[in-house]
């Protein structure tokens, strides 16, 4: 399988490691051979049409001083020269307008290639755009790990829960501030010095507004509501409340009932929302620290609960890993 994968940060490099480490289990369990014909950044890419070495691009700290370095070369421009099965796009999430990735994914479809990502922008500004495009082209577009890093919900509901409806969802989409809350609740702290903890141990970002404000868990449920319930929403359509004026008195009072507050995003009657809830301690949803939680209420199974690390290279590229399998099968069946 010819593959380009377009961003090279945290993700991107989960993606050719994981590539390089399970290249022998790939051929073994799937008779399937990875080519890495591109890797982009946004200052230029690495190509090579006979595939790249990964262990000399992933042993390399200056990629630009690497034999297939080409300076400011987009993707964009290279598609039509690179004989590509699917293409990879893990370039940084953008909810206003969608781009870069939009345009790489639109380009990438109409070049029948089937195209994996995790990129939350154009599966928020544009996800039925996107999905009648590929549908139109006959690609196949797959984006498990734009929701809850390594956990597969979208897998799970299309490979194990078919003919269930789904009647609601409700979970736990952003690590950090699911790691604030749990400080507020377990070390006492106020919300600022939760934050600071959090910055310092790299879960929030200098600047925390898109995780603490819960654009990132609305831009994660808006994906949720139109890949599996079938609506056609975008992040205007979401109630979102964010975390900043909970309290550590509202914290305590919780508890002496038993229960904790947790940012909460749930799906149900049509209805998305964002906001924190009064959870309690003992139900399925009250997890803490930096996880992530997805339980669904289905007619046949009932209720399912799946939890696991929402982000992270590797957890991620696990769930990418997982679509462009499932994409080979599906090819070769
Ligand atoms: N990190 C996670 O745990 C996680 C989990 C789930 C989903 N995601 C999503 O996955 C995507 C990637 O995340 P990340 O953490 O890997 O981000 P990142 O570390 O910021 O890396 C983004 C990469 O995209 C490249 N890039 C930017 N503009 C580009 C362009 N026009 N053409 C080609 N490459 C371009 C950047 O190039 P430079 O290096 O030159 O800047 C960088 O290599 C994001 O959309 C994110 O929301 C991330």
């Amino acid at each position: 399988m010819n593959i380009a994968l377009v961003g090279y940060g945290s993700v991107g490099k989960g993606v050719a490691q994981v590539f390089l480490n399970k290249r022998d289990l790939l051929k073994q369990n799937f008779e399937l051979s990875i080519s890495l014909k591109g890797i982009f950044s946004s200052k230029g890419a690495l190509i090579d049409p006979n595939g790249l070495n990964l262990e000399s691009i992933l042993g390399s700290k200056d990629l630009t001083v690497h034999p297939s370095w080409h300076q400011e070369l987009s993707f964009l421009e290279t598609i039509d020269d690179l004989d590509l099965d699917l293409v990879i796009e893990v370039t940084p999430t953008n909810i206003k307008d969608g781009e870069p990735g939009k345009s790489h994914i639109i380009s990438s479809i109409k070049k029948g290639c089937d195209v994996v990502t995790a990129n939350k922008g154009p599966l928020v500004v544009a996800f039925n755009e996107l999905s009648q495009l590929a549908q139109k082209n006959e690609s196949i577009l797959r984006y498990e790990g734009s929701v809850g890093g390594g956990i597969p919900v979208f897998n799970l509901v299309r490979e194990t829960l078919q003919g269930n409806s789904i009647h609601s969802l409700s979970g736990i989409l952003n690590g950090t501030s699911n790691f604030i809350l749990t400080q507020m609740t377990y070390e006492r702290t106020s919300f600022e010095s939760a934050l600071k903890t959090a910055q310092e141990l790299g879960y929030a970002e200098a600047d925390p507004t898109a995780d603490v404000e819960g654009f990132d868990a609305a831009s994660k449920t808006v994906i949720l509501a139109n890949g599996l319930f079938g609506m056609n929403k975008g992040i205007d359509d979401v109630y979102i409340q964010g975390i900043t004026k909970v309290t550590p008195e509202a914290i305590e009072l919780a508890k002496t009932d038993n229960f904790v507050i947790k940012h909460i995003c749930s799906i149900e009657d049509g209805q998305i929302e964002v906001a924190p809830r009064l959870i309690q301690k003992t139900s399925p949803l009250a997890v803490d620290g930096t996880l992530n939680v997805v339980s669904l209420k289905t007619d046949l199974a009932k209720e399912i609960t799946i939890i696991g690390r929402g982000a992270g290279g590797e957890e991620t590229a696990s769930a990418i890993l997982s679509d462009v399998v499932d994409i080979h099968l599906t090819r070769v069946s």
